[in-house]
């Protein structure tokens, strides 16, 4: 390549390097994932390497980090800040204990001990101690000069402000890590894409008042000046650490050989998912101070100490386009469709954008330079995306305020519960007018969970459909076979096959069958609880004429939600029409057939107050197994009225007055012959 372009594709990474830095550092705005600036520094790097004749003062390689902000007063660390090395796999963690046997000519037998910490992904600070008395706090900034941020270093309630031990250093700096515990980050408001950003922007607030708001930990874990520190190695120190006041990782060990090494590592990144604060990988010190003190460093970082990363599961794509999907409720779900991509071994073309509020707050738009990520099984998603490579042309999402599949107004709903609006925006049509929402209950209808059919998966249903073969779940069964046969991929035997498992599944449960149905707010619990209620199809299907559904209140379990979503189901003729014309098809089995003549026949009883153990469904149908009937009011009829903690004061009442027996927990499971 000639001199010139070279040069022109290095300054042109240098401006993206130093725009990145100013806005991270001055203005507490990350404008891209670790990956991008981490693989933009790398390729200054490289170039920097493989061609002399390129420099800048604003080049990684001069600055350990940036320039601080200047909103705070700059101060030099009396010993700078450094920056760490690192490992990626096993061979690099061979490479570095290599080094430092060679360097301090040691015999390949010696055994050098580490101290491993797990990395956490915060923000460093530099905290001097004067006399037991915590005197300055400084940012890492560019690792030589930090900014002054004593005042909100001091809101941090992790930092001692005076330390009464006698063996505490005349003078030191106890460095270590600023930052938001994951629990912590979920219940703030808002604001920041990662718990870094957020303990970064907390750090950097003018107002100490407002850093103090967002509740910021301190874990310390090495030193810089020192005068008087008596002690000769790391894990000793972070001993001492703790017993100043400190609060250090609970997690670091001393660990010999690499084995043992990537032994903790791999236990390391097993627990990590479920930990409360983010950790990027591992840090090794060679734990011995004085071997340490021999090894020194090498330009900004020490040859003593690597920090082990974790593989990372992100990946940097383009977004194609931006899909909304239609569920079976009407949810409205954007998906990104990303110009495919590697992420850990799985190539992904989609990643989900959740709903509305997170394509806004993120401003994701067709044609961004996006940064995925692959967690677990878990489906893909955007974590940010990269605004300075953004076509000037590009527009804003506009997401649709009608449903993409049948051009009906979308909604957000009102929660009455938590009294807020719903994040998730909702075609408003009612069941069986839109395509979409009529294929996805198609599928649940045929589903595991459901009628369960064999040989009837999502893609079948979709072509199906497409074809008018099906509209609505009854036609399942009443497939014209001949023109199933006629279709591309289809034979007689597999048609065959179709047939067998669809009229088998005409025999169905009552509590899978209203399962089928999809109504929403009722899975598989509700579900059970409402078959257990109606016992039969007909009954069931009979509230669309007894219209009282206030009664659904009294099933311990079904709620106002459940309550209006079945109305709203009820209210609806298709649906009606469906149940009738089901009806017709399926043999649904009564719910489960209560024994007549088990040791509570004949007897009623009525649960008021909480029970020991057993939740109150649970005593309803420990009752019924064995054929006790559960009454829902005191009335002359009652035999038992079992009490609990807290039980309603004039059912206790009314019960003494009828001269109801009224028993307790105990009692009613000694009739049981249960003992609790
Ligand atoms: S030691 C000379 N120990 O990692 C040693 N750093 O890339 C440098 N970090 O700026 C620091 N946990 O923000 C050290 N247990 C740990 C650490 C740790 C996290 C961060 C720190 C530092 C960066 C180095």
């Amino acid at each position: 390549m000639e001199k010139k372009t070279i040069k022109k594709n290095y300054s042109f990474k240098i401006k993206l390097i130093k725009k990145y830095n100013e806005s991270y550092y001055d203005k507490n705005i990350s404008l891209v994932s670790d990956d991008v600036y981490d693989t933009l520094k790398k390729d200054i790097l490289k170039l920097e390497k493989n061609h002399s004749f390129l420099n800048s003062k604003f080049s990684p390689s001069e600055n350990v980090g940036f320039k601080p902000s200047k909103n705070f007063k700059k101060v030099a660390h009396k010993v700078p800040m450094l920056s760490l090395g690192n490992a990626f796999s096993e061979k690099d963690l061979d490479n570095f204990e290599k080094k430092i046997k060679n360097f301090l000519s040691l015999e390949e037998k010696i055994k050098i001990y580490y101290n491993a910490e797990p990395k956490i992904d915060g923000i460093s600070a530099s905290l001097t101690y004067k006399n037991r008395k915590f005197y300055k706090g400084l940012s890492r900034g560019d690792g030589k000069e930090g900014e002054d941020i004593t005042e909100n270093l001091a809101t941090i309630s992790d930092i001692p402000k005076v330390i009464s031990s006698k063996d505490f250093p005349e003078e030191i700096d106890i460095r270590g890590e600023v930052f938001i515990q994951n629990s912590d980050f979920a219940n703030l408001n808002y604001k920041f894409a990662n718990p870094r950003n957020a303990a970064s922007g907390s750090l950097r607030q003018k107002n100490p008042n407002d850093t103090q708001k967002i509740p910021l930990k301190f874990i310390a874990y090495t030193f810089g000046y020192e005068k008087g520190l008596l002690v000769e190695n790391q894990s000793d120190f972070i001993k001492k650490l703790s017993e100043w006041g400190f609060k250090t990782n609970p997690l670091n060990k001393i660990i010999c050989g690499v084995k043992n090494l990537i032994k903790n590592y791999n236990e390391i990144e097993k627990k990590r998912a479920n930990l409360n604060f983010d950790i990027d990988g591992i840090v090794y010190k060679v734990n011995d101070f004085a071997m340490q003190k021999r090894l020194g460093n090498v330009a900004s970082a020490p040859r003593w100490a690597i920090a082990h990363k974790f593989s990372s599961n992100k990946a940097v794509s383009k977004i194609l386009d931006i899909e909304i999907q239609v569920g079976r409720t009407g949810a409205l779900t954007p998906v990104a469709k990303i110009k495919p991509i590697n992420i850990g071994g799985v190539i992904v073309s989609n990643a989900t954008l959740h709903n509305e509020d997170e394509i806004n707050r993120k401003d994701i738009r067709i044609g961004d330079t996006a940064v995925i990520e692959r967690a677990g099984d878990v489906i893909p998603h955007i974590l940010s995306v990269d605004t300075t490579k953004r076509l000037k042309n590009s527009k804003k999402f506009e997401f649709p305020n009608k449903c993409p599949s049948c051009g009906s107004e979308t909604i957000k709903e009102f929660n009455t519960l938590t009294k807020k609006t719903d994040a998730v925006r909702r075609c408003s049509s009612e069941d069986y007018y839109c395509k979409k929402i009529s294929i996805e209950k198609l599928k649940h209808f045929v589903s595991k969970e459901a009628f369960n059919i064999d040989g009837l998966g999502k893609k079948i249903i979709e072509g199906f459909y497409k074809l008018k073969f099906i509209k609505f779940p009854q036609d399942i069964f009443q497939l014209d076979y001949d023109k199933v046969e006629k279709l591309e991929g289809w034979g007689a035997l597999s048609v065959k096959n179709l047939k067998y498992s669809i009229d088998q599944k005409k025999n169905i449960s009552l509590e899978r069958f209203i399962y089928s149905l999809g109504i929403r707010h009722i899975g598989l619990e509700n579900a059970k609880l409402l078959s257990k209620h109606f016992v039969s199809f007909s009954k069931f299907k009979n509230l669309s004429k007894t219209k009282k559904y206030e009664d659904l209140l009294n099933i311990d379990g079904i709620g106002e939600t459940q309550v209006k979503s079945i109305k709203r189901f009820f209210g609806n003729e298709i649906n009606l029409q469906v149940l009738n014309e089901l009806e017709k098809i399926l043999i649904v089995k009564n719910a489960s057939i209560i024994k007549n003549n088990g040791l509570l026949k004949n007897q009623s009883f009525l649960v008021t107050g909480k029970l020991n153990g057993i939740s109150r469904a649970e005593a309803k149908s420990l009752i019924e197994e064995n054929s006790g009937i559960t009454a829902s009011i005191v009335s002359k009829k009652l035999n038992y009225l079992i009490i609990g903690e807290k039980p309603t004061k004039r059912k206790v009442e009314s019960a003494k007055e009828l001269k109801i027996k009224i028993i307790n927990q105990d009692e009613f499971l000694k009739i049981l012959n249960k003992t609790s």
